[in-house]
């Protein structure tokens, strides 16, 4: 996993000599349209890179977007690894590591997600501020390679309080009313039941999917401060009379893009002045 992250690195290397990006931003569903705003980008496809897989997923392009978004120099991830495609946990390892190796100090994951909240609003944006993994696997099991991190990573503070603070201001200069809370993955590919998402409220989650945490537990091993935000397309299954579907995601995905376009510009903005 290590390896095809660092051959990886170097074909994007080799296609960008010289470019560091700060922040590493990972596009979720229905989400890409960010990518569109890269300036001066360079585009490699998931195919060129070793270990990076050809997502399924409608919604999902599979591209690695370089540039500059924000005033920052930022590498995109337009597409993901799902653990409910079949790929293994590790497989999100060599994105993110790649990310690091090509000097990325920021990781920021967006994603759409479903809201265990019964006053939330579809199109709604959540700020994460920590995560329950329940999807039954972790990307880190297996040999540990040290010069990424440690055999046992902390998982304190695993969403940056600063990058937090940050993005509470900026919604707020936005004006936008974002919520925050806990974020819980599932494998999916099923949505919840109705116990499910009782139980998972209980538990103390206010937002269900089916990503990210992986992403997150990768690039807190290898030190990348992260920041989460999702876009809450649609109330948790049994919380409203809507049947779920893919389409629903996609459609406040769009709706809610716009919104989440400017919380990630005004987040990128903000680091330049924050050292
Ligand atoms: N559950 C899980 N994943 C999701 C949901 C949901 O309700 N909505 C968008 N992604």
């Amino acid at each position: 996993m290590s390896e095809q992250a660092r051959k990886a690195a170097a074909v994007v290397a080799q296609k960008v000599p010289g470019f560091r990006p700060r922040v590493g931003i990972t596009l979720g569903s229905g989400l890409g349209a960010l990518a569109e705003r890269v300036e001066d980008a360079t585009v490699v496809d998931f195919g060129e890179l070793p270990g990076f897989p050809r997502p399924s997923v409608e919604g999902h392009h599979g591209r690695l977007v370089l540039g500059r978004l924000g005033g920052q120099d930022v590498a995109c991830l337009q597409g993901r690894v799902h653990l409910y495609e079949g790929h293994p946990p590790q497989a999100v390892v060599p994105l993110v590591r790649t990310l690091r190796l090509l000097g990325c100090e920021t990781y920021f994951a967006t994603n759409a997600a479903g809201a265990l909240d019964p006053d939330a609003v579809p199109g709604q944006l959540m700020l994460i501020n920590d995560h329950i993994n329940m999807q039954g696997g972790n990307p880190l099991v297996g040999h540990n390679d040290e010069s990424f991190g440690p055999r046992f990573p902390a998982m304190d503070g695993a969403y940056d309080a600063q990058h937090l603070a940050t993005l509470r201001r900026v919604a707020d200069d936005l004006g936008l009313p974002v919520r925050e809370g806990v974020y819980l993955a599932t494998l999916g590919p099923s949505f919840e039941s109705h116990a499910e998402v009782r139980a998972f409220g209980r538990l103390g989650a206010n937002a269900v999917g089916m990503s990210t945490v992986p992403e997150v537990i990768v690039a807190r091993h290898c030190g990348l401060r992260c920041a989460a935000v999702s876009v809450l397309t649609n109330l948790a299954a049994g919380l409203s009379d809507e049947v779920l579907s893919h389409e629903q995601t996609l459609h406040y995905g769009q709706a809610a893009a716009e919104d989440l376009t400017r919380l990630v510009l005004g987040f990128l903005a903000a680091q330049g002045t924050a050292g």
